[in-house]
């Protein structure tokens, strides 16, 4: 197909209404706050087309593979599900902020459990947690739940599997959004019970993203999996739980496979190798005579705002094609460079990631009693590289930050 025809094809997409993938259905509260105007707004045909959708198996560049939608999980069917659960949820990070007040907007019944008086503590008060109501110490809030979700961070769950494993008892399900815990047993020391499912259902984003999303009656999307499966039940369970924390979709991994590529990715493309590639491009520019402000925006400004959208929105090619024919010229031609030049660097971090070195690492620096300020630390050197100072000044430009 042509580009020009490819292009017509995807405006028309574009212009395709959202209401089939919002799943709107007018029936109860919806999967968002902002949903429920929306809930009246939705025409008949568009909740037909919705309820078209659901598992499926879908051929991803030539490999089938399952996954599941919230639209078979109308919220009055989600909602009945869980009728006699409480979610426990331990920890209230990111994700417990994002997972908790979705599933808590989506009308599950939903409980806290937090050190008390600790940040998280405040920070779930201030979500409107009550305490003794809906917010517990942590050990409360476990006896409290049947389905207990660890959202602690890695290294916290580690530490305190001593006091949480004797709690998990017969007949509770324990969930956790990362494999990180029971896969790399033999240094977190996390080995569930064996009569209790162990589920996972991992958001691909921030707990922040999870919340604004669904706010939006959108969905993230995350993975789905099942380590232990002792009622036969919990593939089903882990797929409702995912909607109700506010999953668009979910597509079916394994916890190995969870956590190999997340610890990867993270340190690769999504954060490590992108201010790795970025300050180096930067240097190279300074070092040969270019200003603060062209440095960035020939290599921060310009991917953010005009290069990277194009490419989650309509791919790779579109990209390029967007593009000046002398640029596409270039790129394709270096882009062989960068890959072969990277390929191995990317090889000896899977490793590192799958023989549990990053494990390790993070096991020893996060569970320090100064993790906070030691990252806070870490984190004010890279804002205070030249590269992110002059960025904030190119940020101020931007005539949406005009007043
Ligand atoms: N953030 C993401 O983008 C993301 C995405 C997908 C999956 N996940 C996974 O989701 C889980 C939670 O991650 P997160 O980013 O939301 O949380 P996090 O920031 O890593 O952890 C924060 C929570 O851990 C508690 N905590 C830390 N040390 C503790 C200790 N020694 N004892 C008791 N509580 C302790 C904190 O409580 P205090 O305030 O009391 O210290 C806070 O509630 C992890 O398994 C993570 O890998 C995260």
């Amino acid at each position: 197909m042509s580009f020009a025809a490819r292009s017509a094809l995807r405006a028309a997409s574009r212009r395709a209404p959202r209401a089939a993938v919002n799943v709107a259905k007018p029936q109860a509260a919806s999967y968002s706050l902002l949903a429920r105007s929306a809930v009246a707004a939705s025409t008949p045909r568009a909740a037909v087309q919705s309820s078209t959708r659901g598992i499926k198996t879908l051929d991803f560049a030539g490999t089938k593979e399952t996954v599941y939608e919230r639209s078979d999980w109308p919220l009055a069917k989600l909602q009945d599900y869980f009728k006699n659960d409480t979610l426990a949820l331990i920890g209230y990070g990111s994700q417990g902020h994002g997972q908790g007040l979705n599933a808590r907007d989506n009308g599950v019944n939903v409980i806290v459990g937090v050190r008390e008086g600790g940040e998280s503590w405040k920070q779930a008060i201030e979500d409107g947690w009550v305490p003794g109501e809906t917010l517990f110490p942590i050990e409360e809030a476990i006896n409290r739940g049947t389905i207990i979700m660890n959202l602690l961070s890695d290294a916290a769950q580690s530490q305190t599997w001593p006091t949480v494993a004797p709690l998990i008892t017969k007949g509770k399900t324990l969930y956790f959004s990362h494999g990180f815990s029971v896969v790399y047993k033999d240094d977190t020391h996390v080995i569930p019970p064996k009569d209790v499912d162990v589920i996972l259902v991992a958001p691909k984003g921030s707990g922040r993203t999870v919340r604004t999303l669904f706010k939006e009656g959108r969905g993230i999307n995350s993975s789905v999996a099942v380590w232990q499966d002792v009622t036969g039940k919990a593939k089903e369970k882990a797929v409702a739980i995912g909607v109700a924390i506010g999953s668009g979709y979910m597509y079916e991994t394994t916890f190995e496979k969870e956590v190999y590529s997340d610890l990867y990715g993270e340190r690769g493309v999504l954060m490590g190798a992108i201010q790795g590639l970025f300050l180096a491009q930067y240097k190279v520019l300074r070092a040969n005579g270019h200003s603060p402000s062209e440095a960035f925006n020939e290599t921060v400004e310009e991917a953010t705002q005009s290069l990277y959208p194009l490419i989650g929105q309509y791919g790779m090619d579109y990209m390029y094609n967007a593009c000046s024919t002398t640029a596409r010229r270039g790129a394709l031609d270096w882009a062989p460079i960068f890959e072969k030049t990277n390929l191995p660097v990317f090889e000896k971090l899977y490793e590192s990631v799958k023989n549990g070195t990053e494990t390790r690492k993070s096991l020893e620096f996060n569970g320090r009693d100064t993790y906070r300020q030691d990252l806070a630390k870490e984190l004010k050197e890279i804002d205070d590289q030249e590269i992110w100072r002059a960025g904030k000044v190119v940020r101020s430009l931007r005539p949406d930050n005009l007043s």
